[in-house]
């Protein structure tokens, strides 16, 4: 295992210790949410964690739930969720995220929205100065407005890539049926004002700007060869 996934790997033995018995849990997506699931699996499995329910925040996620018998609902079956712990791409020093690198980001913030509590898992390479900085946005887009939210967001001062498939010829298609448009802003100085900005644009379903939803970030640190987690 490589130097960042053990970090991941902390990181998300943390997180998974914060879940509590009859809990409804968002599971995010991403490699550090996927060993988040894992060590929740390990946890159910030992018996200690009755009544948890889990909401997915993509297909990755529930196939992972499944694979390690946790029991799943949905957004519409829930009144509330008490928990969900989520990957990012990016971390501000306000707590602010970008998310969607595994194009999963608005069904993300549908959970984590929705969440009492949201806590972010990352390794300390994903913190950032100013959002932006380090990927585009991803913005999810249905297939059939993708040229005129481009010209919009190109408009805006971005710079719209359609984001590719990586096995399959032509343009990556979401959970949702959906195209992305990878949108280098170069001088991201407002990320609440640009989240809203970008989703009213017609046809545009969500971007990855998280902004303010954030309670906790734990960071998977390491120094002088031993691994440590902080908490923001
Ligand atoms: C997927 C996401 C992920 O949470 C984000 O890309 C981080 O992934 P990883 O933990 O693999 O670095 O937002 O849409």
């Amino acid at each position: 295992m490589d130097l960042q996934d053990e970090l991941k790997k902390h990181v998300a033995a943390k997180a998974a210790d914060m879940v509590q018995p009859n809990m409804v849990l968002g599971l995010g997506s991403g490699s550090t949410a996927a060993f988040f699931v894992a060590d929740v699996g390990r946890r159910v499995a030992a018996g200690e964690l009755p009544g948890l329910q889990c909401v997915p925040t993509s297909f990755q996620a529930s196939v992972l739930a499944n694979r390690n018998s946790l029991a799943l609902t949905t957004l519409n079956e829930v009144d509330r969720i008490d928990l969900a712990v989520d990957g990012a791409d990016e971390v501000d020093p306000k707590l602010n995220l970008t998310k969607g690198g595994g194009g999963c980001h608005t069904e993300e913030k549908l959970v984590d929205a929705r969440a009492d509590k949201l806590v972010i898992v990352v390794d300390s390479s994903k913190l950032v100065e100013r959002l932006g900085q380090k990927m585009p946005i991803p913005v999810e887009v249905l297939p059939l407005a993708y040229r005129q939210v481009e010209q919009k967001l190109t408009d805006m001062g971005g710079k719209p890539e359609l984001r590719m498939a990586k096995a399959k010829a032509g343009p990556l298609i979401t959970d949702q049926g959906n195209f992305i448009l990878d949108t280098d802003f170069e001088h991201l100085s407002n990320p609440g004002q640009l989240e809203e900005q970008i989703n009213n644009i017609p046809g545009v379903l969500d971007n990855g700007l998280f902004v303010g939803l954030a309670d906790k970030v734990l960071v998977g640190e390491e120094e002088n060869g031993k691994f440590h987690v902080r908490e923001l």
